[in-house]
């Protein structure tokens, strides 16, 4: 089948490389994907993504045998809603599905009547009722969390340190907005995050893997929030058991739910989760995968990516289960961002020592590329925040990670930033006394997750 992959980060180059190395699949194009995809995909070009009509009247007149929507944007407009209108099969919810991450106010609904364990919250369309709400519930000891339920381009959550913190941000956020927004006030949650990714199409869940990505710029996770500077898989302490029973506790509840109100939910659900003393609690949804998360996880399966996508598409379980499986070893990502970023990147610097990989790239470096591009000279420029993502793979997290370090240490970007610190807490594991890295890493002590490791 001829596929179309949208979007054009390191995320959308990953996917499309791994399509392209599918049995199944005879052409990838990617829309309008960036200076490193041409080595998977040729690119649409002129195609807008945010015109969901635009992208089904493509689609059909290309008779793709499968489209998969990598960014949340082009979900949220409703993009997959007019694929399948004109029958196209499509890997991506409808933007009905995709509130579960374009409203925080929706998903913690879904998540109350569903069951799912997640913080307690209170939503607000009055400034004054969330300030006196903060004033009463917000102590010292016991922090709130504020969170915008529209879009506030990664702005839109703050995790107050102190009473005054909280007022302030809810002032701020609500300054900014028109009357009728709503606000979340979340119980503030302590414990180490991880990404949980599964397939879901209507009420079949399939389980795929978890993740961890480092959010912030700096290394020991200080510095400004990103979209995500480094990412490793598989995670240690979050196993495949743990991964099974986040089935029951998280996926298959609001799955059901979402079928039940007549919103199906068919893509692949990304539950960020963080493990309290309490177990597992859900943060938030989002209705696409992880970036750099992506990265990690897709060199991980063995299979055909596309026959799995499609089962989802068609909501057949026996494709989905069919088609994949776990493959040994483990990956590391770092993303090379630009300088300045995340606030103002510069962009236009020549890169050097960054080929992009291509389908038949499959050893223990990958390079996916992200905001890049293709210069006359043939040489790559940057042109985005992130510019790429170095994947390393090995047999255990250590070699992954020396792996890809390799790949950052003969990457030439003026003014270059990266984490010299991803997965390194995990190495830490291997230098704990015995019986304690044990528990970490098997998680007989639930009490200990509640730390961060290493
Ligand atoms: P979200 O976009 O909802 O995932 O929030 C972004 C980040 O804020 C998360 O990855 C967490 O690090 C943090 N965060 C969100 N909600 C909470 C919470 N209830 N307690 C503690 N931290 C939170
Ligand atoms: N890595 C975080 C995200 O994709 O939202």
């Amino acid at each position: 089948m001829d596929v179309l992959v949208i979007g054009s980060g390191a995320r959308e180059h990953a996917l499309a490389w791994r399509l392209a190395r599918d049995e199944s699949v005879r052409r990838v194009r990617i829309a309008p994907g960036n200076g490193g995809t041409a080595a998977v995909a040729e690119s649409v070009d002129d195609l807008d993504i945010g015109d969901p009509y635009a992208v089904a009247r493509h689609a059909a007149r290309e008779r793709y045998g499968l489209v998969v929507v990598g960014p949340e944007t082009p979900l949220a407009a409703g993009v997959a809603d007019a694929l399948e209108l004109a029958r196209v099969p499509v890997f991506g919810p409808t933007r009905a599905a995709a509130r579960l991450e374009s409203s925080k106010a929706f998903a913690k609904q879904q998540m109350q009547r569903a069951g799912v364990p997640t913080a307690s919250s209170a939503t607000f369309t009055d400034p004054d009722a969330a300030l006196d709400h903060a004033r009463r519930a917000a102590t010292e000891e016991r922090a709130l969390v504020v969170k915008a339920d529209w879009l506030a381009a990664g702005k839109g959550v703050v995790v107050g340190e102190s009473p005054d913190e909280t007022e302030a941000a809810i002032r701020d956020l609500f300054a900014g907005v028109a009357p009728g927004a709503r606000l979340l006030l979340e119980e503030r949650l302590t414990g180490v995050e991880v990404s949980v990714f599964a397939l879901v199409s209507g009420e079949v869940v399939v389980p795929l893997a978890a993740a961890c990505d480092y959010k912030r710029l700096g290394d020991g996770d200080t510095g400004p929030n990103t979209g995500g500077m480094g990412a490793y898989a598989p995670v240690p302490w979050f196993d495949q058991a743990r991964i099974e029973s986040s089935v029951e506790s998280i996926f298959e509840p609001i799955a059901w739910r979402m079928a039940r109100d007549e919103t199906p939910y068919r893509g692949v659900l990304y539950a960020g989760v963080i493990l309290t003393p309490q177990g597992p609690m859900v943060l938030e949804f989002n209705a696409r995968f992880g970036d750099p998360e992506a990265q990690v996880i897709l060199p991980l399966l063995d299979g055909d990516l596309a026959t799995a996508l499609l089962g989802v598409a068609g909501g057949d379980r026996g494709m989905i289960e069919g088609s994949l499986g776990p493959r040994d070893g483990a990956c590391v990502g770092v993303v090379v961002a630009a300088e300045g970023y995340p606030d103002a990147p510069v962009t236009g610097r020549e890169l050097d020592g960054a080929d992009p990989s291509s389908p038949a790239d499959d050893g223990w470096l990958l390079c996916f590329h992200a905001g890049t591009r293709r210069a006359p000279d043939g040489g790559y420029r940057s042109s985005g925040g992130r510019v790429l993502t170095f994947v390393g793979r090995g047999a255990s997290l250590s070699d992954a990670r020396d792996a890809a370090y390799e790949g950052v240490a003969g990457c030439r970007l003026e003014g270059g930033q990266h984490r010299a610190d991803v997965a390194a807490r995990e190495l830490e594991v291997d230098r704990l006394p015995d019986d304690a890295a044990a528990s970490v890493l098997h998680g007989s002590d639930r009490t200990q997750l509640g730390d961060e490791p290493g």
